[in-house]
């Protein structure tokens, strides 16, 4: 049966049994915490949290998906992949545990045609939190699946949430026996034990169908479960695993969704002796996910979704070069990922614009990637296992990554010390945090109290020369330093503070942050990328002057948020805390419940209302009085020296508020403004996050 066939097998036989079809969302999904669509439940969460209507109380989708759990993995074996196709059905209330299990049980067994004999199926064993799930372990009895090939197990049967809070529950899996003989070639990974069952993690037991997951709990920030006021079910299988069990093959990549490609990469390799299987595979199944998520508008960056892409296309591109697969045909392997899919995602057909990314990519890749790789070879030539430190040096200097480095040195049988490499990471990471969230606490604040307050006057320009630097400290690149007087906005009332360059003589140092003390003196964060910057300097200061345009329309958007939360929800909501950026914007505040669909629209439209109206921001300097008597909400007034002026932003009639951020021009620069997801920030506190498009 061709995957064609198996698609539509899937969705006639759910809307037979009264499911509605949804279309693929996007590989981007609206979920801005979330890096990509990993399952077909990313579209239905709010349906699962019943945040929308529930509409059509059965559904099914076949959704494309990228996961990056199993990248290390890829090409190793014969199962797992970064891109895949989920056939997905779901129950909003509706059946429940036994009607799932009846469902999944007839598609694979007389739909299409699976030996019964070669199913075996798990149930969740239950743990501290969530109890054992006897139910589905009754249903799978009755439905005549012997005792023997059950199984029970834990976090393997346990699923979600996909988002940093979210619904979750137990679930129920089936697998597929591909028989002991997988062992016998090298393609294929077998743990070589004679009693291997599901959860083994060899290739023997392949689970083709997370045939329900019960999604009757919420997970939250704080890793806290409470159970539901309603029941979901929630299935997933993967295309690509069902082919090869309906194919009778023994690995994904010799399936019609593949098997082109392997074809290609082995035309094109002229030295028989280099090729090998798993490189292949590799580079099949990275090319694949490569030409999904540009066509979803993932472009290759050092950032989020643009950093997993980028690293995914050079890794390709070593596979290539490792198994000498140069002599033509990329265009050709590409025209075949578009050929496999193109009826069932016209978006892939833009052949130009993805080979464009791809060779723009292979360019930078061939200058900066292969430095590191060198450097690579070098210390192998010494060392018999290469240390943490050094593999994190390659990633942060040479943007060699993880799964790269590892790549070259198993290839050569070297080992290498990958929780050093972690550790190193996570160093560099809480380096990071610290220059991006902590405020100053007491011993900072007094190491600085001998300094003058920093001139700030980045309020009218971006740039300026001959600022004296009056303090640096280095820590390898990683640099602190304070001026005179500056342009860099410092953190405050939730935006962040700016990015840039500082240069002067030969010098030149990236500004990640900028932090202030109480008593006004800016401390500037970043990394020195040449020279050195020393007490007595005199620097220039650039601001990144789109970073900080667009933190500026994201805090004025913020204001009319706040404004438009108030004149749907109430006055008695108020503003408790928000976090603002160039990219998006957060925003706290105390509400009881989640909001509905109605009310978030009504908060999206009257925001965009003011937006239109293209009011003027206007930014004004009152005292403490005059600031009462306009009106202004004092929610954070102790927060404000009564004595001095104060900055008052007004937009039109509608938003007045004291605040310390950068706002300029009006209203209609800011775009149309879109709230992406609401969420529990704590108990008894919504968040809102949404973004300007
Ligand atoms: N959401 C479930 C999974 O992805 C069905 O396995």
């Amino acid at each position: 049966m061709d995957s064609n066939d198996i698609r539509k097998k899937f969705v006639e036989f759910f809307k037979r049994n009264g499911h509605q079809e949804f279309e693929s969302s996007s590989l981007v999904p609206d979920d801005e915490t979330l890096l990509f669509t990993t399952a077909g439940m990313v579209q239905m969460v709010p349906y699962l949290l019943r945040e929308k209507d529930i509409e059509y109380p059965r559904v099914c989708s076949i959704q494309k998906s990228f996961r990056t759990v199993d990248i290390d993995r890829i090409g190793e074996d014969g199962r797992h992949l970064t891109f895949f196709e989920m056939l997905g059905s779901w129950s909003f209330g509706d059946y429940y545990k036994e009607e799932a299990i009846r469902l999944a049980f007839e598609l694979l067994t007389k739909e299409y045609g699976i030996e019964k004999d070669k199913l075996w199926v798990s149930v969740f064993k239950g743990d501290k939190n969530i109890p054992e799930d006897k139910e589905s372990y009754e249903h799978w009895l009755n439905i005549g699946i012997p005792q023997d090939r059950i199984v029970k197990l834990g976090r393997d049967n346990f699923w979600g949430p996909t988002s940093e809070e979210g619904p979750c529950g137990p679930s129920t899996e089936i697998y597929f026996d591909q028989g002991e003989g997988i062992c016998i070639k090298k393609e294929y990974v077998c743990c070589k034990k004679n009693k291997c069952i599901p959860g083994c993690d060899c290739d023997r037991f392949l689970e083709i169908w997370n045939a329900g997951v019960f999604m009757e709990y919420f997970k939250d920030v704080n890793g806290i479960f409470s159970k539901l006021p309603f029941t979901n079910v929630d299935t997933g299988a993967g295309l690509e695993r069902l082919s090869l069990v309906l194919q009778g093959k023994k690995s994904v990549f010799e399936t019609d969704l593949f098997y082109p490609l392997i074809e290609n990469i082995k035309k094109h390799t002229p030295e028989k002796d280099k090729f090998n299987i798993n490189s292949a595979y590799l580079i099949a199944d990275h090319v694949k996910a490569s030409v999904f998520l540009i066509s979803d508008g993932v472009l290759p960056s050092n950032e989020y979704r643009g950093y997993i892409l980028r690293r995914i296309i050079r890794r390709m591109f070593y596979h290539k070069t490792f198994i000498g697969n140069n002599d033509g045909g990329f265009i050709d392997l590409i025209e075949k990922v578009i050929d496999i899919y193109k009826d069932q995602y016209p978006n892939i057909s833009d052949l130009d614009r993805i080979q464009n990314v791809l060779f723009s990519e292979d360019l930078l890749y061939s200058n900066t990637i292969l430095k590191g790789i060198k450097k690579l070879e070098d210390m192998i030539k010494d060392k018999k296992i290469i240390l943490g430190e050094d593999l994190f040096k390659l990633h942060d200097t040479y943007g060699l990554s993880l799964d790269m480095s590892k790549d070259i040195l198993k290839a050569k049988g070297i080992k290498f010390d990958e929780r050093g490499f972690q550790e190193n990471m996570r160093r560099q990471q809480e380096r990071s945090r610290m220059n991006s969230t902590f405020s100053l606490g007491k011993g900072m604040e007094s190491d600085f109290s001998d300094f003058p307050k920093t001139e700030f006057l980045g309020y009218d320009i971006l740039s300026l020369k001959d600022a004296k630097v009056l303090y640096s400290q280095r820590n390898g690149d990683d640099v602190t330093f304070i001026l005179d007087k500056t342009t860099f906005y410092a953190e405050g009332g939730g935006q962040v503070g700016d990015s840039g360059k500082v240069v002067g003589n030969e010098l030149e140092v990236d500004v990640s942050n900028v932090k202030k003390t109480k008593l006004g003196v800016y401390l500037h964060f970043g990394k020195v990328v040449n020279g050195d910057i020393k007490e007595g300097d005199f620097v220039s200061c650039y601001v990144d002057k789109e970073k900080r345009e667009k933190a500026s329309f994201n805090h004025t958007a913020v204001h009319l948020l706040n404004e438009a939360v108030k004149k749907i929800l109430g006055n008695d909501v108020s503003q408790k805390g928000a976090f603002i950026d160039s990219e998006r914007m957060r925003f706290d505040f105390n509400f009881p419940r989640a909001l509905t669909e109605d009310e978030i629209k009504a908060i999206e439209d009257l925001v965009n209302l003011n937006i239109s109206k293209n009011e003027e921001i206007e930014v004004l300097e009152k005292n403490f009085d005059d600031v009462k008597k306009m009106g202004v909400d004092l929610a954070f007034e102790d927060r404000y020296d009564k004595n001095s002026k104060l900055r008052v932003v007004k937009i039109g009639d509608f938003s007045v508020e004291l605040c310390g951020g950068t706002h300029f021009g009006n209203t209609s620069s800011l775009g149309h403004f879109k709230i992406t997801k609401q969420e529990s920030a704590s108990k008894g506190i919504r968040r809102i996050r949404a973004i300007l498009e």
